[in-house]
């Protein structure tokens, strides 16, 4: 039956859309929206919570079941620090941002609208709290009762700037009106646009008084001074964004059509507009991330793209070693930071799937690190998922042969993925063949689009070491029956079930208090909270009169020990907003000592080497928090972490460009067939970069002494050809053995030409779609590409480390 179901849900996004390059990812900024609708929860109570002992006390683990006992008492405090702040207010859906760091300040923006006119008719209110949302202040007033448009979102200014945009739609009038504050959302001031925007406006990550934003005329508009006046700085943008050091890149089209993409020039301005270069052309798209630039450039022939690299501002591009997709497939910076960078290449054909590949610190080499990775075309929906809590691991799903979505776990930085152990407190689903053996499945950003009854995504914080949260299911493959709540203590190693059902879930106090309430459609009264890592779970009657409940608003960065339980109660004509915000700082009576913390040894549970525990060429032991110990962090712990070297072996290198590993083996070596050919890539940059030893270290990697490869340096620069548009030949390939943690073959071989590299393989999946793979396997596992054409470009960009997330996503709705 699992079977049957995954067929279904996937025949939906079979749909082709053309979608961007560059897709960014999704992240909790801070900011939540909150819905009221009941339909949202399909799932009734499950009864074995209700009938719950009188001692409010669920254990994940029995033979701990003792140990949950020793906090006792809690109600009363709990309820003494219990504040319900009701709104009278009527509409359907509440938008909620954190301004500041430490300041408490909360903006919740209400909108009213009826949606029946031409004219969009509606009424905006806008509420604000000083102490944690424990109460709120309707300061409706302040924006002059105008309508926000509330798709933009509130804009919060970077780092601790109190800066706030609030858009606001003037009908009758030729621009727009912007409400914007700068003290924390304490007073607006008004300012009218000689335009409309498109999007919400941008600020500058390193100023926040510089503002940038596309109007719904594509022209580029800008301003200094936070807002007061604006300076048109480019016609006919299709668009733009932030780059490192003030810099602003966009794309732009002469002929004046966005659509006519792979036609676009790329620019820059490091001047905010008064010079602007352009960087390249024939772009289709471009994306940031990290130190890199990345732009997908029209090969010469055909409607092939590829990716060219910057390392420096667009000064200087290289070609990625990647396959070129197709004008119905992308690219796509799953995450990136200054060392290196994931990237996503789509499968030809509207399979739902593709590769990952991981760069070196160039951005240029890559090696294939997964394959039937799912990233579906519609929805832009992948369950790639940085694990902020422990250093190098990422969770994702892949597309089964058989249609089914499977997740799979890497803690080496992508090197090699494997299924999720199997929690130990449960049995397989019924999408297991053998019921004793399976695996744990994680739901993330596919199930939310799915529509699947997950409320939230996984949740990890670089300051609760260790700790993830996710909804699962446990067997061969992701389930769509009603998913659990899991948690690993470890960083994904092992897992527990700790809640039955779905719930939303917090983490305060840096990983020292987890709080969850269910996601239920009848009205709720319970809060959840552990204290020990969610192995033991105390429920908490937080109110006597049920609420309807529609999310969990705690501040970002997990430090905080308030969380506000958000949701609607009805009366008797409507239903009205009632946050209720519980205070846990009396429950943890005491501060945490030094004998409250253990010392642990990250990725110690790698089970092939226990006492190993170097990742990236160094290993860092922690302290963290006794599960028994129920005490507070605070606001100003800091995470203890000791680094110390490992030497180096051959898995902290990768092979460079024209190199290979052979299967079973660490050591590179030169590629035969590369001999008397012409490299189907050249890094145009510096000379001495066409030199190669062989070996690069791992992006990242920190090992020191040990194991250091043969020096042998190759002047590669002989075999370049400066002619980018003659056909070249592609090499491919060698794969890291299967004890080697870091897989860092380069699979990229140029065949000769692009139609006799071509070979189709039909493979038959869920009764009746047929999937095309357009690459013919070479070797073993290895999946070479066809073809590719070099393209020159000139140039330069640059670009910051950089989190360009969207800040009003309708991931977050529940969230
Ligand atoms: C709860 O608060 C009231 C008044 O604020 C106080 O008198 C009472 O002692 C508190 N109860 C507990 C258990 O702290
Ligand atoms: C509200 O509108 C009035 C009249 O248009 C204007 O004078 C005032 O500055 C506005 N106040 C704010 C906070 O925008
Ligand atoms: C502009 O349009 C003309 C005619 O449609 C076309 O030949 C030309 O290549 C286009 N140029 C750009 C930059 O799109
Ligand atoms: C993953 O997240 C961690 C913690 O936020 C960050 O330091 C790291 O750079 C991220 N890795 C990548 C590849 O984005
Ligand atoms: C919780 O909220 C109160 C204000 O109501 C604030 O004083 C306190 O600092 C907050 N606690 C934390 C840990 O953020
Ligand atoms: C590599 O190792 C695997 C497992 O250790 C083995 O099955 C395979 O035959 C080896 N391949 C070669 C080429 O030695």
């Amino acid at each position: 039956m699992g079977v049957l179901a995954h067929c279904v849900i996937f025949l939906i996004f079979q749909h082709l859309t053309l979608s961007y390059d560059f897709k960014e990812g999704l992240y909790n900024s801070g900011q939540y929206e909150f819905v009221k609708d009941p339909s949202l929860n399909i799932e009734k109570r499950s009864p074995d919570l209700d009938s719950e002992s009188s001692d409010h006390i669920r254990s994940r683990r029995s033979a701990d079941q003792g140990d949950c006992n020793r906090l006792q008492g809690f109600d009363t405090e709990l309820t003494n620090n219990t504040q319900t702040f009701s709104f009278n207010d009527l509409s359907g859906s509440v938008s909620l941002a954190w301004v500041g760091d430490a300041t408490g300040v909360i903006l919740a923006l209400t909108t009213f609208q009826v949606p029946f006119f031409m004219l969009r008719f509606g009424q905006s209110k806008l509420y604000r709290s000083e102490n944690y949302g424990k109460s709120f202040q309707d300061v409706t007033n302040l924006i002059n009762n105008t309508f926000i448009r509330t798709e933009f979102g509130i804009a919060i200014g970077p780092e601790n700037s109190g800066k706030v945009i609030l858009t606001g739609d003037v009908s009758g009038s030729l621009g727009s009106r912007i409400f914007i504050s700068r003290d924390f959302g304490n007073s607006f001031e008004q300012q009218d646009l000689p335009f409309n925007p498109l999007m919400q406006i941008t600020y500058n990550p390193r100023d926040a008084n510089v503002l940038l934003v596309i109007s719904n005329t594509n022209e580029l508009w800008l301003s200094e001074d936070f807002g007061e006046n604006w300076r048109k700085i480019h016609d006919m943008v299709c668009l733009a964004k932030w780059g490192m050091d003030s810099n602003i890149f966009f794309t732009t089209n002469l002929n004046g059509s966005c659509n006519e993409r792979g036609m676009l020039d790329l620019r820059k301005t490091a001047d905010y507009g008064k010079t602007i270069k352009t960087v390249a052309i024939k772009i289709f798209s471009f994306g940031l991330g990290g130190k890199f630039l990345f732009a997908s450039v029209m090969t010469g022939t055909g409607t092939l793209r590829m990716i060219h690299v910057s390392t420096n501002q667009g000064e200087e591009w290289n070609m990625a070693q990647l396959p070129p997709v197709g004008h119905e497939e992308f690219y796509s910076i799953l995450s990136a930071n200054d060392d290196m960078v994931f990237m996503h290449v789509d499968e030809p054909g509207d399979t739902g799937y593709g590769s990952i590949y991981v760069s070196d610190d160039r951005g240029t080499v890559y090696s294939k690190s997964l394959d039937r990775h799912l990233y579906t075309t519609t929805g832009g929906d992948t369950d790639f998922t940085n694990v902020t809590s422990l250093r190098g691991v990422f969770i994702t799903s892949i597309l089964a042969e058989d249609g089914s979505v499977q997740s799979v776990v890497s803690f080496d930085q992508g090197g090699e993925w494997v299924p999720l152990q199997k929690p130990a407190n449960t049995k397989c689903d019924s999408t297991a063949k053998d019921p004793d053996k399976c695996s744990l499945h994680i739901h993330a950003a596919y199930s939310t689009a799915m529509k699947m009854n997950v409320p939230m995504l996984p949740l990890s914080e670089p300051n609760a070491v260790g700790l993830i949260m996710a909804h699962g299911s446990v067997g061969d493959a992701i389930s769509v029956m009603k998913p659990d709540v899991f948690v690993s203590d470890d960083g994904g190693y092992t897992w527990l079930q700790a809640l039955e059902g779905p719930h939303h879930y917090a983490i305060l106090d840096s990983g020292g208090l987890l709080v969850a309430v269910e996601h239920s459609a009848q009205p709720i009264k319970d809060i959840k909270f552990s204290t020990d890592e969610g192995q033991c779970w105390h429920v908490h009657q937080f109110t006597s009169d049920p609420i309807h409940f529609t999310g969990l608003a705690s501040e970002p960065g997990a430090r905080s020990m308030n969380v506000s339980v958000w949701g609607y109660r009805d009366s008797l004509l409507s239903q009205y907003w009632v946050s209720v915000t519980i205070d846990f700082r009396e429950l943890l009576t005491r501060d945490c000592e030094d004998q409250d913390y253990v010392q642990w040894l990250a990725h110690s549970d790698d089970i092939s080497d226990p006492n190993d525990g170097c990742m990236l060429g160094y290993k860092e032991k922690f302290l963290r928090l006794r599960k028994a110990s129920v005490c507070l962090k605070g606001r100003d712990y800091e995470v203890n972490k000791q680094p110390t070297p490992c030497p180096c072996t051959l898995d902290d290198f990768q092979c460079d460009f024209g190199y290979y590993r052979k299967e079973n083996s660490s050591e590179c070596v030169e590629q035969p067939d590369l001999k008397g050919h012409v490299l189907e890539f050249c890094l145009q940059g510096k000379k001495e970069l066409l030199q190669t030893r062989g070996y690069r270290k791992i992006p990242g990697d920190k090992c020191e002494g040990g194991t250091q490869p043969e020096r042998k340096e190759i002047d590669l620069s002989k075999r370049c050809v400066n002619d980018l548009l003659g056909p070249q030949e592609l090499l491919t390939d060698g794969h890291l053995s299967s004890s080697a943690p870091i897989v860092v073959t380069v699979l990229i071989i140029i065949l000769l030409s692009i139609v006799a590299g071509v070979l189709f393989v039909k493979k038959y999946v869920c009764g009746g779609r047929f999937l095309v793979h357009r690459y013919s396997v070479l070797q073993q596992h290895a999946e070479a590409q066809g073809d590719g054409v070099d393209e020159p470009l000139d140039s330069n960009h640059t670009r910051a480390s950089n989190k360009t997330g969207l800040h009003d996503s309708d991931e977050d709705l529940l969230e």
